[in-house]
């Protein structure tokens, strides 16, 4: 595999790292601690490009590459993983869904004020008795008998961005008798400031507390058929090609994290001194130190390589699923592993509110869950290598 960054690729990443560095670092903990959502560094972040990455400038984008938006992605989240997480699902979970989906009508109308970072988007797939099983989704769409409108009812859950999206790509039953059942599914983009949407509690969570999370209602919402994304009962295979994309985004956060994680502890364990000498020199943190390290880079490597494949599907239309299962897999473990031994590391600093280790563990959790679980996401691989369900 070809490492060697181009110029455009080092300028977003060294961008972003010091947009990171400058705007997010001073407000990350308080953000955390409150839990209030950062609308200021997320408009700055349109601004600068970060919200439609690989979004072309005809669509309010930069036009860029995956591997530009995981380069990206990786610093925003080393210093933030609840700016890491908007990021990530603002670029891939929306936008890259009318970038594949889209009518250039629906480009202009519903892709152009997200990817510019005018408005924030989300999607939502997951129910309260749906989360894993996908498909086994209620909230039903009905055609008007006059055709012109769907009619959306049900609850929708753990819409990541929900309480700040204007616009949300939503998945819904339009023929709950469909066999098989995916052939039920289909795709809407809902602006949340009609009359029929509204917005249940936010979820209090143990991480990426600045990203905010909640349910959504429809009651009688009426959705015009031109909002609808792609065929009626294409929406299930739309949900899993665009989560093909979201993974990467993920293993791009997770990797940022466990970075963040990785290069305290080092700092730690050169300053640290125990028995009269750095811990450092100690060969169980050596051990540690090194493993870290290890697990990072491969995990870099399984991203950069969906992010490849990514990019080769632009031309050849092979799926990626697998590389991106794989990378989302092992860079949420590797997160959360790495995370882990940077709290024991620090021992009770690593424990205190005083230093973000401990935010670190508690953003790396919701890697291993979210966007699919590594439960999930082994499954999928096993299913891809035997040819076995
Ligand atoms: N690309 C294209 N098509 C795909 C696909 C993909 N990646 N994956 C599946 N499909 C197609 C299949 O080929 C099949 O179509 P055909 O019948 O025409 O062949 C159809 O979709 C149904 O697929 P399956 O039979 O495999 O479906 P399933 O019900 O057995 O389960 C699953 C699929 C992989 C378990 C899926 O339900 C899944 O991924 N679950 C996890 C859900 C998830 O990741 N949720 C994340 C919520 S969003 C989020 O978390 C965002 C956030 O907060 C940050």
């Amino acid at each position: 595999m070809d490492l060697n960054l181009s110029e455009e690729h080092r300028m977003i990443r060294d961008m972003a790292r010091e947009f990171a560095q400058k705007e997010i670092a001073p407000i990350a903990a308080h953000h955390d601690e409150t839990g209030e959502f950062p609308y200021e560094t997320i408009r700055k972040m349109g601004e600068q490009g970060f919200m439609g990455i690989e979004v072309p400038e005809e669509y309010g984008g930069v036009g860029m590459d995956t591997m530009a938006y995981v380069l990206a992605l990786e610093e925003i989240s080393k210093v933030d993983a609840s700016h890491g997480v908007v990021m990530s699902v603002n670029n891939s979970l929306y936008c890259y869904g009318f970038l594949r989906y889209g009518t250039e009508e629906q480009k202009q109308t519903y892709l152009r004020p997200v990817a510019s970072g005018e408005v924030v988007g989300a999607y939502a797939l997951t129910e309260p008795q749906s989360g894993s099983d996908a498909g086994n989704m209620r909230v039903t769409a009905i055609l008007s008998p006059d055709g012109s409108h769907y009619v959306i009812n049900g609850t929708k859950s753990w819409i990541s961005s929900g309480p700040a999206a204007k616009y949300i790509v939503l998945f819904v039953q339009t023929d709950p008798d469909a066999q098989p059942r995916h052939k039920g599914v289909s795709a809407f983009v809902i602006d949340t400031d009609q009359p029929g949407f509204s917005r249940g509690k936010t979820e209090p969570k143990l991480g990426i507390r600045a990203s905010a999370t909640c349910e959504i209602h429809f009651e009688d919402y009426h959705c015009p058929v031109d909002h609808r994304l792609g065929e009626e009962g294409n929406g299930f295979i739309i949900s899993m090609s665009v989560l093909d994309a979201g993974r990467i985004g993920i293993a791009a956060q997770a990797l940022g994290i466990a970075e963040a994680a990785y290069e305290a502890s080092v700092q730690y364990a050169c300053e640290r001194e125990a028995f009269g000498q750095k811990i450092g020199q100690f060969q169980m943190i050596q051990q540690k130190i090194a493993d870290m390290k290890m697990r990072i880079e491969a995990s870099r490597l399984l991203i950069y390589q969906a992010a490849l494949a990514k990019e080769d599907f632009k031309k050849t239309g092979r799926r990626y699923t697998l590389e991106s299962c794989m990378a989302k897999t092992f860079a949420s473990e590797t997160a959360m592993w790495v995370t882990t031994q940077a709290i024991q590391i620090h021992a009770g600093m690593g424990y205190s509110k005083e230093l973000p280790i401990e935010r670190y563990f508690r953003d790396a959790k919701v890697t291993e869950i979210y966007e699919g679980t590594s439960e999930i996401q082994r499954m999928v691989i096993a299913r891809l290598e035997t040819g076995l369900r």
